[in-house]
C-alpha cells in the first residue's frame, strides 16, 4: 500500500481536515485575520500547513513538532508571498514585465526560490497572473500588465523558475498561479469588488495565463476572492472543477485565498461556515487558508450529509501527494539545511541591480536631457522618494527588511562620485504641507541638473490599495511645478523619476519635465539601478506593459480594443471620441525610450499566404541612428480586419530584442504560426478563418509607428 493510502487509512477526521487547513504564523501579516500560536494544533495534527513564516530556524522548529511530535508525523507545507524576491527584491512584477524578457523573468524566480528555500520555505503564493487594464486597481502592480500573451509568457517563466526541474529539490518551491481568475476587472477598479465580464473576455483575456501555468506544471492554484458573474471564485464549480480539473486535466492543489471560504458568507451565498465549507469542497478547493471553515464546518457538513468522506479524502490525497512531490516526507528539513554562500548572495544582488536598471522605462527625454554623461558638477535631488529605501521594495516585500534597499540618494552618491549632490524632500509623499517647497527648489539654482523623485508610497498599490485619483499624491505636483519653473529660468534640465505600482495620471508633468523615467518600484538595488541609467551605464530598456492614460476618464484604455462601428474621425463628431481628451493613451503599451534612436525598414514575410499548419517567417531591418549603443524591443502584432466577429485593433503575437551600437543596422527575425491566428467565433468555438490579416512590427502599440504587410490566410 502506498504511503498516502496508508496514512489515509489511519487518519482521523480531525487529522484529515488538518491537512486541508493552512494557518498564518504571524511572522508577516497579509490578511485581516491574525492567527495565534499554532503549535498545539500542529502537535495534535489539526493544522497541516502554515503561511507567513520566515527563517530556517522557525520553519524547522514547526516542522519538527509536526514530524517528530504529532501522531502521524506528516510534514507541514509552509508558504509565503514571494512575489518578486525573498530577501533580495527584484522590481515589482509590473516593473519586471517592462523588461520584456522571459529568460529574465524565469531567472529572477529561480533566484527567489533559492533564497526562500534556504530559509526553509517550500511554497510561494506566486506568480500573480491577473491581466489588468485598470490602474485604479492596486494589484495591477503585482501582475503582468494589460496583455494576455505577456501573461502567458510570464506564467510559463515564473512556474519554471520557482519550481525548477525537480519540485523535490532543496531549492525548489511549489508555485501558486493566482488569482484564478479575472480578478483584474473588478468593478470600478475597486479592490475585492464584483467582476462582471463576458464569456468571450473571460476566455480570450483571463484564462490563457492560467492554462499556461497548468501546462508549465504549476503545483497549486489560488482562486480569487471575487465574485465572477454572480459566482464567487472560491466555489466556482464550472471553472475550478469542470475547466481546471476537467478540461485541462489539472490535478494540483487548490488553495483558497486568505479567509476566502469564510467570506462566502459575506458574498451572501452561504448562511454559515458549514455551508461555506460545503460549497468550496464541492468545487474542489483543497486547502482552506485562514477561515477555519474546513476544520470547524466540514464535520457538521459530513453529519448532515452535505459532503462525503470520499470528497474529503480526494482533497487530502492531493495535499499529501503535493507534500510527497516536494520531498517533504523524505526529508522535511531539506530546505534550509544549508545556508547560502556569500558569492550566491552577491551574484543575486548584481542580478537585482541589472534587472532593476532594465525595468526602468524612459517615457520622455527632451533635448537629450539624459544620460547625465559626462557626470554633472552638481546635482539637485528633490522629492519624497529620493531617500526612501523602504519604499523601493514595493507592496509585497516578503522577507526584505525596510533598510535593506539602496535608496536613490545613496545610489546617486555612489554612482556619481565626483558630483556634488544636494538633497531636500520638499514635500511628503501624501500630505498637504507645502512649506518645504520654497527652500527645496532654491537648491536648483546652483545645479547642472535636477532630479525629482516622486510617486506613491509602496502601500498605495498592491492588495487593498485601489486609488480613485491615481495621480501624484499630496503636494508633489506643486513641488514639481515650482522646481521646473525655477530650473527652467536657468536652463537647467529637470528629470522626473516616478516610483509607483501603476501608471500615474501626470498630464502636466508629461508636458513640462525634460525627461521622465517610470521606475515602478525597482527593489533592493533601486539606487544603483537608477544611477546606472542616469549615468548612461545602462540604456533604459523598460517598455510599459500597460497603456498609460492621459486622463482617468479613459480607463479602461488598452491597445486591444475592438474597432467600433464609428471609429474616431477628427472630422466627424459622431464618432467614438471624448469631448475633452484624445482617445489614445499618453504612452501606448510597449512605449519606452532608450539612449539610441531606432528606425525600421524592409519588413518582409517568407510567404504571402498562410494555412493553419504553416509558419511564416518575419524579418525587419532595424537601425540605431542614435549616438549610443542601446537595445530595442521589437513587437509583432496582427490585425484581422474582416472576420465573423469583431476583432481587436491590434493583437500582440510576439516580441524580440536587438542590441545595436550607434550607426549599426541589424535584422530581427520572428515567426508566426497559422495556429496562433485562431480565435473564438460567435459561438465561442476556436476557428482559423480564411481572409486577409495584417502583420505589423514596431516599437510599441502605436499604429502610426508600425510597419505593416499583408498576409492571406487560406
Ligand atoms: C492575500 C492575497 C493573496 C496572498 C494571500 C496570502 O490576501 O490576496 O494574494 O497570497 O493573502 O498572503
Amino acid at each position: 500500500m502506498s504511503r498516502i493510502e496508508d496514512l489515509l487509512e489511519r487518519m482521523t477526521l480531525a487529522e484529515k481536515l488538518g491537512q486541508l487547513t493552512m494557518t498564518a504564523s504571524g511572522y508577516a501579516v497579509t490578511g485581516p485575520v491574525i492567527a495565534g500560536d499554532s503549535t498545539e494544533s500542529i502537535r495534535d495534527g489539526t493544522i497541516g500547513n502554515l503561511l507567513n513564516m520566515i527563517g530556517a530556524g522557525p520553519v524547522h522548529e514547526m516542522q519538527r513538532i509536526a514530524v517528530e511530535q504529532s501522531r502521524l508525523g506528516i510534514p507541514l507545507l509552509i508558504g509565503l508571498d514571494i512575489i518578486h524576491g525573498h530577501r533580495t527584491l527584484f522590481p515589482i512584477p509590473l516593473g519586471e514585465t517592462a523588461v520584456f524578457d522571459p529568460a529574465t523573468w524565469e531567472r529572477t524566480a529561480r533566484e527567489a526560490a533559492r533564497e526562500a528555500a534556504a530559509d526553509g520555505l517550500a511554497m510561494t503564493f506566486a506568480p500573480m497572473l491577473d491581466v489588468s487594464r485598470d490602474l485604479r486597481w492596486g494589484r495591477t502592480a503585482e501582475g503582468p500588465g494589460e496583455d494576455t500573451l505577456i501573461g502567458v509568457l510570464m506564467a510559463h517563466a515564473k512556474v519554471r523558475g520557482f519550481q525548477g526541474d525537480d519540485p523535490s529539490a532543496p531549492d525548489a518551491l511549489a508555485a501558486c498561479a493566482k488569482h484564478f481568475c479575472a480578478y483584474g476587472p473588478v468593478m470600478g477598479g475597486r479592490e475585492y469588488a464584483a467582476v462582471d465580464i463576458s464569456e468571450r473576455t473571460l476566455r480570450e483575456v483571463h484564462l490563457p495565463p492560467f492554462e499556461a501555468a497548468v501546462k508549465a506544471g504549476v503545483e497549486t492554484i489560488m482562486p480569487a476572492f471575487t465574485d465572477l458573474n454572480g459566482i464567487p471564485m472560491t466555489m466556482h464549480i464550472p471553472l475550478l472543477r469542470d475547466y481546471l480539473r476537467g478540461d485541462l486535466g489539472w490535478d494540483g492543489v487548490l488553495v483558497s485565498d486568505y479567509n476566502a471560504i469564510g467570506e462566502l458568507i459575506k458574498h451572501g451565498v452561504a448562511a454559515d461556515l458549514v455551508e461555506a465549507a460545503t460549497l468550496s469542497l464541492k468545487a474542489g478547493v483543497d486547502i482552506d487558508m485562514m477561515a477555519g471553515a474546513y476544520r470547524h464546518g466540514l464535520p457538521i457538513a459530513l453529519e448532515r450529509g452535505l459532503v462525503t468522506i470520499d470528497e474529503i479524502d480526494t482533497c487530502v490525497r492531493r495535499v499529501l501527494r503535493l507534500k510527497e512531490r516536494l520531498g517533504l516526507f523524505d526529508d522535511p528539513y531539506r530546505r534550509g539545511r544549508k545556508a547560502e554562500k556569500a558569492d550566491a548572495i552577491r551574484q543575486r544582488r548584481e542580478l537585482a541591480r541589472d534587472v532593476g536598471a532594465r525595468s526602468i522605462t524612459m517615457l520622455r527625454n527632451q533635448n537629450g536631457a539624459l544620460p547625465l554623461d559626462p557626470p554633472p558638477r552638481r546635482l539637485c535631488v528633490l522629492g519624497p522618494l529620493a531617500d526612501a529605501a523602504a519604499e523601493m521594495r514595493g507592496p509585497w516585500f516578503a522577507a526584505s527588511e525596510p533598510d535593506d534597499p539602496v535608496s536613490v540618494l545613496a545610489g546617486l552618491r555612489d554612482g556619481f562620485p565626483g558630483t556634488g549632490i544636494v538633497h531636500a524632500t520638499g514635500a511628503a509623499i501624501d500630505d498637504t504641507d507645502e512649506t518645504g517647497i520654497g527652500d527645496a527648489v532654491a537648491l536648483c539654482d546652483d545645479a547642472d541638473a535636477v532630479i525629482l523623485c516622486l510617486g506613491e508610497r509602496a502601500n498605495m498599490s498592491g492588495e487593498a490599495a485601489s486609488r480613485a485619483y491615481p495621480e501624484l499624491p499630496g503636494r508633489q505636483e506643486a513641488l514639481a511645478r515650482a522646481a521646473i519653473a525655477r530650473a527652467r529660468a536657468r536652463g537647467t534640465p529637470v528629470i522626473a523619476i516616478l516610483f509607483s505600482g501603476r501608471p500615474l495620471v501626470i498630464p502636466w508633468l508629461a508636458d513640462n519635465a525634460d525627461a521622465i523615467l517610470a521606475a515602478w518600484f525597482p527593489g533592493s538595488q533601486a539606487g544603483h539601478a537608477v544611477a546606472d541609467v542616469l549615468a548612461g551605464r545602462v540604456s533604459p530598456g523598460g517598455r510599459t506593459p500597460i497603456s498609460w492614460p492621459r486622463a482617468l476618464g479613459q480607463v479602461p484604455v488598452f491597445y486591444g480594443q475592438r474597432p467600433s462601428g464609428r471609429p474616431m474621425d477628427p472630422k466627424d463628431p459622431y464618432t467614438s471620441r471624448y469631448l475633452d481628451v484624445a482617445n489614445d493613451p499618453l504612452y501606448p503599451f510597449g512605449h519606452g525610450l532608450g539612449y539610441g534612436r531606432f528606425t525600421y525598414a524592409n519588413l518582409r514575410l517568407s510567404t504571402d499566404t498562410l494555412r493553419e499548419c504553416d509558419v511564416v517567417q518575419i524579418g525587419v531591418d532595424v537601425s540605431n541612428e542614435g549616438e549610443r549603443e542601446a537595445e530595442e524591443t521589437v513587437f509583432l502584432f496582427t490585425r484581422d480586419k474582416v472576420a465573423c466577429v469583431t476583432r481587436p485593433l491590434l493583437e500582440l503575437r510576439g516580441f524580440a530584442k536587438i542590441r545595436l551600437d550607434a550607426g549599426r543596422t541589424g535584422t530581427v527575425e520572428m515567426s508566426l504560426a497559422g495556429s496562433e491566428l485562431r480565435f473564438l467565433d460567435a459561438g465561442l468555438r476556436g476557428v482559423f478563418e480564411p481572409g486577409d490579416v495584417e502583420v505589423l512590427v514596431g516599437p510599441c502599440a502605436d499604429r502610426a509607428q508600425l510597419l505593416g504587410a499583408s498576409l492571406r490566410q487560406i
